[in-house]
C-alpha cells in the first residue's frame, strides 16, 4: 500500500515536494490528461498509474488538482472504483489527534506558503474586500463597540489601521509566533496594542469579562470546526455582558470529510446553521448572519454577528 497523487500538475508536484520534504514517501502519480513519467523538484522522477494499478497495489490517493469541479469528478471516480482518499494532514503525521493535526497543518502552511498571500494582502484591492465602505463586511464592523477590541488570528496585521484609532486597547493574537513578531514590529510605536500568540483553540491569557469586542477576517475560513467551538466559549468568557462578536466563517458543508487541504479555497467544514448553533451553545446570542459569496464561488462563506447578553 502507498500513496498515489491524482493530478500531476503545479499543484501535484508542489504535494510531492511537501509529502517529501516531510519523509512521506509516494508511489507515483495518476493524471487523465498525462502519460509517461513526471519530473518533480530535484528530478525526482515518479510513473503515472493508471486506476487499475492503483486498485492492483491497494494504494491510496490524494487529490491534487486545484480546479474544484475535476476535484468532485476524480473523488467520485475514486469511490466508484473503491479507492480510499486522503487528505495531506492525513499523512503529515505529527499528532494523534486528527483535530490537532489538522489544526498544525493550517498553521504550518501559514509559515510556508504565504509570503504572497501576505504582501499582496496589503494592496487596496484586497483591503477594499473588507474596508470599502459599500462591503457588507464593514458595515457589520461598525456595529462593535471596539473601545476594547481582540483581532483573532491577525497575520500581520493588515486589519489594523483600519481601526486602531477608535480602540483604547488592541489585542492581537495569532498562533503563529512569525506574525505575532512581525506585528510586534510594524506596531511598536503603539502602546495601544498587545500581542498574544496562542495555542489555535483558545485565549487563556487573556481575563474574563474585559473586551468589549472581539473580530476575525479571513482565517477562521479555514479552522476546525472543534477548535471554532471553543473559540466561541473563549469568546463568551472574554466579552463584556453587552459586549459583540463579528466572525467570518466557512458556509461550505457539501462534505464532513472536507479539511484545509482539501475544501474549496481551504474553506473548512462549517455552515451558516452549524455556526448559530455552535454559537448558541457556547452562549451567545445571534444577531445577524449573511451568507457572501468568496472568490467567485456562491455562498461559500458567512459573516455573523453575535452579543454576549
Ligand atoms: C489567511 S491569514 C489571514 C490573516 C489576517 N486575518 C488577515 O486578514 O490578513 C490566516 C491567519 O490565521 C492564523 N491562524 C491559523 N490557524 C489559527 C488558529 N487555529 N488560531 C489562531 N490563528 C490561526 C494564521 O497564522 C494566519 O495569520
Amino acid at each position: 500500500m502507498g500513496i498515489v497523487l491524482y493530478g500531476a500538475g503545479r499543484r501535484g508536484k508542489k504535494v510531492e515536494d511537501l509529502l517529501y520534504a516531510n519523509g512521506v514517501k509516494i508511489e507515483g502519480f495518476a493524471d487523465s490528461k498525462k502519460t509517461g513519467d513526471v519530473e518533480c523538484a530535484e528530478g525526482r522522477i515518479y510513473p503515472i498509474l493508471g486506476m487499475s494499478e492503483i486498485q492492483g497495489g491497494g494504494h491510496k490517493v490524494i487529490i491534487s488538482v486545484a480546479d474544484q469541479v475535476a476535484n468532485q469528478e476524480i473523488t467520485e471516480k475514486l469511490r466508484n472504483h473503491s479507492i480510499d482518499i486522503l487528505v495531506i494532514e492525513d499523512v503529515l503525521n505529527r499528532a494523534e489527534d486528527i483535530v490537532e493535526k489538522n489544526r498544525l497543518y493550517v498553521a504550518e502552511y501559514h509559515i510556508r506558503e504565504m509570503e504572497d498571500y501576505f504582501t499582496n494582502a496589503e494592496n487596496d484591492d484586497c483591503i477594499n474586500i473588507f474596508w470599502g465602505k459599500n462591503s457588507l463586511f464593514w458595515s457589520l464592523f461598525q456595529k462593535l463597540n471596539v473601545d476594547k477590541v481582540i483581532e483573532l488570528a491577525c497575520g500581520r496585521g493588515r486589519h489594523v489601521p483600519h481601526y486602531v484609532e477608535r480602540a483604547e486597547s488592541v489585542t492581537l493574537v495569532d498562533i503563529l509566533e512569525e506574525n505575532i513578531e512581525y506585528c510586534r514590529k510594524r506596531f511598536q510605536e503603539n502602546r495601544k496594542i498587545t500581542y498574544y500568540k496562542n495555542n489555535g483553540y483558545d485565549l487563556h491569557d487573556l481575563p474574563s469579562e474585559s473586551y468589549t469586542a472581539l473580530f476575525t477576517y479571513d482565517a477562521m475560513v479555514h479552522f476546525e470546526m472543534l477548535d471554532i467551538f471553543n473559540y466561541l466559549k473563549e469568546t463568551q468568557r472574554v466579552l463584556k455582558d453587552g459586549g459583540r462578536a463579528l466572525f467570518h466563517h466557512s458556509n461550505n458543508s457539501a462534505d464532513y470529510r472536507v479539511t484545509f487541504s482539501s475544501g474549496t479555497a481551504g474553506r473548512n467544514y462549517m455552515s451558516k446553521d452549524l455556526f448559530a448553533y455552535l454559537a448558541n451553545r457556547a452562549g451567545l446570542k445571534i444577531l445577524e448572519q449573511r451568507v457572501i459569496d468568496w472568490g467567485g464561488v456562491k455562498e461559500l462563506d458567512c459573516l455573523t454577528l453575535l452579543e454576549k447578553n
